[in-house]
This record gives C-alpha cells, structure tokens and sequence, in this order.
C-alpha cells in the first residue's frame, strides 16, 4: 500500500497517469458520474414543472456571479438521449442524478405532474436500455416554491411528512427499475452555507441564522429516516433496492502540532461527519457538538431515534478538498461558510507559510489534496464500523469567469486527469486497508449551473458550448476515463 501511494504522488505521477486499471478495483466496483436536476435540466417552465427557490433565488438580480438562471442549464430536459449516450460510450455503469421536486409535485404536494413523471420514466427506461443504472437522489436543494412560501421550508418541522409523501410517490413510480436511492445531498453543505445569503437563500430561510442550521439540518435528517421508514416498510422487499444519504466532507488538516489546533480541526471534523453520522448510527448528536452549542442543537425523542439508528444501507460521501484547520475562539461570524467556524471556534486556512496545502483548482475552496480522501474514507471506517460508501462526487473544475476562455484551451484538461487518478489512487489504497468502498461518480458528466458561480465555473467532463446550441464537446478526461473503464474487470 506504501509503495502504492508513493507511487501515485509527486511529480512521476504524470508518468503514472495511465498504470491505473479496472482491474485495480473489486469486481462489483460501480463507476458513474453524477449531476443534479437544477443544474442541468433547464426546462424550468416546461412540462407543468413548478418553481423551486433556486428560480426565485437565481432570478433576484445580482445574487449570481454572471447573473445566469438554470432556466436552460444544459438542456438535458430535452437532450438527455446524447448524454446517456456519451455515458454509455465511456463505458459507465451508472448515473447519478436527481429528481426535481417541483417536476413532480408543482405544488409542493397534492396534485402529481403526469408530465414530470413520465420525464423520469424515459430518462430511466434509456439508461437502463444502455447498460447503466440509475441512481437517484430526492433532494438536491431544489425546494418546491410553494412549501417555502406556505409553510416556511425546512424550518416549519410540517415538511417531515411532506418529503414522505413525495418519497413515497417516486420509490412507488420508479421503485421497479431504481435499486439505489439517496434521500439528502450534503445537508451539512446547504445549511451552513446559505444563511448568511439572509432571506433569499436558496433554503429561504430568514431570521436566527445562530439557530436555524441546526433547525433545518435536523428537520431533514426526520425527513430522510422518515423516507427509509416508508422505503422499508413497503417497497424494499419487493423492490430489492438500497436507500442511502449523501454527505460532503472535506478533510481538515490541523495547521501545527499545537493541541488547540489538533482539537481544532477535530472540531470542524465533528461539524461535517458527526453531526449527522452519529445520529444516524446512535441516534443522537455528538457530544463535541452538544458542548457548544447547547439548546441550538435540537433534541430527537426516543421514537425519533430508534427510527433514525441504522436508517441507510450506504454512505455516499462527496469529496473535493482539504484545508488546514487553525484555533479561532471567536472563529468568524459570518463568512462563505455561514456560522460554521464560529460555531466550531475555528478558521479554514488554504496554505501554511505562504505554501497552498495543495494546486490551485477553478474555484478558490478548491485546493487539489488526494491524500485528503485516504483520510476521510480512513475516519469513517474507524468511527462507523466501516460502513458501506460509494463515492457520489470527487472532481474538479476551470474557471471561465467571463465566459471567454477559448474551448480549446479547456478541452485539454490534464489536470483533471491527474485528480481523478491520484484521487483514485487513494480510493485503492484505503480499500486496500479495509475500507468498505463500493463506487466512484465523477462530478460531473457535464459543465453546468454551478449554483452561486453560475456557468463561470467548468466540473464537466464534457464540454458544454452554453452560447451555442448546448454542443457537448469531451474534454481529454473523457478519453481518459474510457480508457480506463474498457480496461477488463477483476474476475474476483
Ligand atoms: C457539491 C454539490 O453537490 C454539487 O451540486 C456542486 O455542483 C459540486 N459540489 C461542486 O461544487
């Protein structure tokens, strides 16, 4: 494993580039690439297809870097028989994507959209006629308008049993042909980094930002046990499928060896993972948490709790980055990442002496560090009794603030080669240590709305012309990944 790692890092691992094989990874090893239905559906008043916040929020003038909506994004809406195509062509064994609430209940609840349910049975009857399996995932931020203007959102704790019977409506239309379901995407992400956008935040939520994470973090994880409750219950014997949740964790690196800032980055460690892992394993909050935040961190009663213990059969875990990790006792109050580091007293620092803690990607929290997922996959394993985890998102992007940066300069994206195989690489190794690792999904099939950076900011493996009839032109990445996907699998 030693030689492994060595091997992948530093400077030969350009060399290295093409030793990394299929058969390298166990034979069941699931690889696909994800995207999520705001940011690349467009479509947004077609198909009897309801608001969500992300119109309301992208349509307020100003709130976007170049000011774009997803009201077109990449058109996969209407485009989605050539993206399945480019995906079987590279040889993929699954798509990960999300369902718009708002597709399907224009209303929030209530009245089903035929139209929007029939979308998703064609998106998903053409993956399955190529090979490649859906993987769906209920909530990517896409909050139907309506259930924030009547009800308040996620704070109004009423949307429990409304995300259930939205669950329950797609495990029962797509049930037969969808075997792996993600309830959330990263809830750690969108509560912390969307209050401080004050009122019109994507999670629309105004008032006690001190409060309100917690609040909207705890209302969702009762919604996903709640949507495992009911995928138990009635579906799953019968439909033979695995639910999950997603969660994105970073790596914090403490700064020195000083204590304070080892508890440091343990602290914001606990923020990420423990927040929601403990619960979902115990069935409570962290008490490094607890300790801080008292009565802001809301309380599960004992029903709630035995519901919530044990509710996933997987982990999906979204990874880009690593920061070094600093003691900050007062720790910012407000910043990119809402109250986060002044709940956990702590400051995230990209470099150390003047020296980045890893290369410069796209956007400016991207800091390119593949030692970081070892660690990650290496924490789950030892605080969680090694569950299952498919790695629903690792990938890396360009900048094109203006939108003027020349195709051809973006199309030879070697160093987007050169993360996916270190990346992989510790993929590999921490399998090789005993890490349960099921599946790797790039982010993302496309360039697409990268919600607050809009279109300035390039994850796809594809090109997309945006200014010219969405053409789709493959990055180098793309010969890459085929490459590697056509190499035989592991016969055992
Ligand atoms: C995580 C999110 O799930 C996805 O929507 C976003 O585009 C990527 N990270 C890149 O920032």
């Amino acid at each position: 494993v030693l030689c492994l790692l060595h091997c992948l890092r530093g400077s030969d691992a350009g060399e290295r580039r093409g030793s990394l094989r299929r058969s390298d990874f166990p034979p069941g090893f699931v690889f696909g690439s994800s995207t999520s239905a705001y940011q690349v559906e467009g479509a947004a008043t077609e198909g009897g297809r309801g608001p969500s916040v992300w119109d309301t929020h992208s349509h307020l003038p100003g709130t976007i870097v170049d000011n774009t909506t997803g009201d077109h994004a990449c058109d996969q809406y209407h485009r989605y028989l050539e993206d399945v195509d480019l995906m079987a062509d590279i040889g993929m064994d699954a798509y990960r994507f999300s369902i718009s609430w708002p597709r399907i209940f224009p209303d929030g609840r209530g009245r089903v959209n035929r139209e929007g349910v029939e979308y998703y049975n064609r998106l998903i009857d053409a993956l399955l006629a190529r090979g490649i399996q859906p993987w769906v995932v209920l909530y990517h931020w896409d909050l139907p308008q309506a259930l924030q203007d009547s009800l308040g959102g996620w704070m109004n704790r009423e949307i429990v049993s409304i995300f259930g019977e939205y669950a329950e409506l797609c495990f029962a239309e797509f049930g037969d042909r969808v075997k792996h379901w993600g309830t959330f995407n990263e809830i750690h992400h969108i509560t912390f980094s969307y209050p401080n956008v004050g009122c019109r935040s994507p999670s629309g939520v105004c008032g006690d930002v001190h409060r309100q994470p917690y609040v909207i973090g705890h209302h969702m994880l009762l919604s996903h046990s709640k949507a495992v409750e009911i995928y138990r219950a009635k579906f799953q014997n019968r439909q033979r499928g695995s639910i999950g949740i997603i969660l994105d964790a970073q790596w914090y690196e403490p700064i020195s060896d000083l204590q304070e800032d080892i508890n440091a980055a343990e602290r914001l460690m606990a923020f990420q993972i423990q927040w929601l892992m403990d619960p979902l394993v115990y069935g409570h909050y962290p008490a490094i948490m607890r300790n801080d935040l008292h009565d802001r961190l809301p309380t599960f009663s004992e029903d709630e709790a035995k519901a919530m213990k044990g509710s996933f059969d997987f982990i999906g875990l979204n990874h880009y980055t690593s920061h070094y990790a600093k003691n900050d006792p007062d720790g910012p109050e407000f910043s990119k990442f809402g109250v986060e580091l002044h709940d956990a007293r702590a400051a995230s620092i990209y470099a150390k002496n003047g020296v980045p803690i890893g290369p410069q990607a796209g956007s400016p929290w991207l800091q390119i560090v593949p030692w970081g997922m070892g660690k990650v996959l290496e924490r789950f394993k030892v605080m969680y009794n090694n569950p299952l985890i498919y790695i629903t998102e690792n990938g890396v992007d360009e900048s094109d603030d203006q939108g003027e940066v020349p195709a051809e300069n973006i199309l030879q994206d070697n160093f987007r080669i050169q993360y996916h195989h270190d990346y992989l690489g510790y993929v590999i190794g921490s399998m090789r240590n005993g890490s349960n690792v099921g599946g790797y999904f790039a982010w993302s099939l496309l360039d697409n709305f990268e919600w607050q950076d809009g279109f300035s900011k390039r994850f796809g493996l594809f090109y997309v012309d945006f200014k010219n009839g969405f053409t789709r032109i493959p990055k180098s990445s793309v010969a890459w990944f085929k490459k590697l996907l056509r190499h035989p699998k592991r016969s055992n």
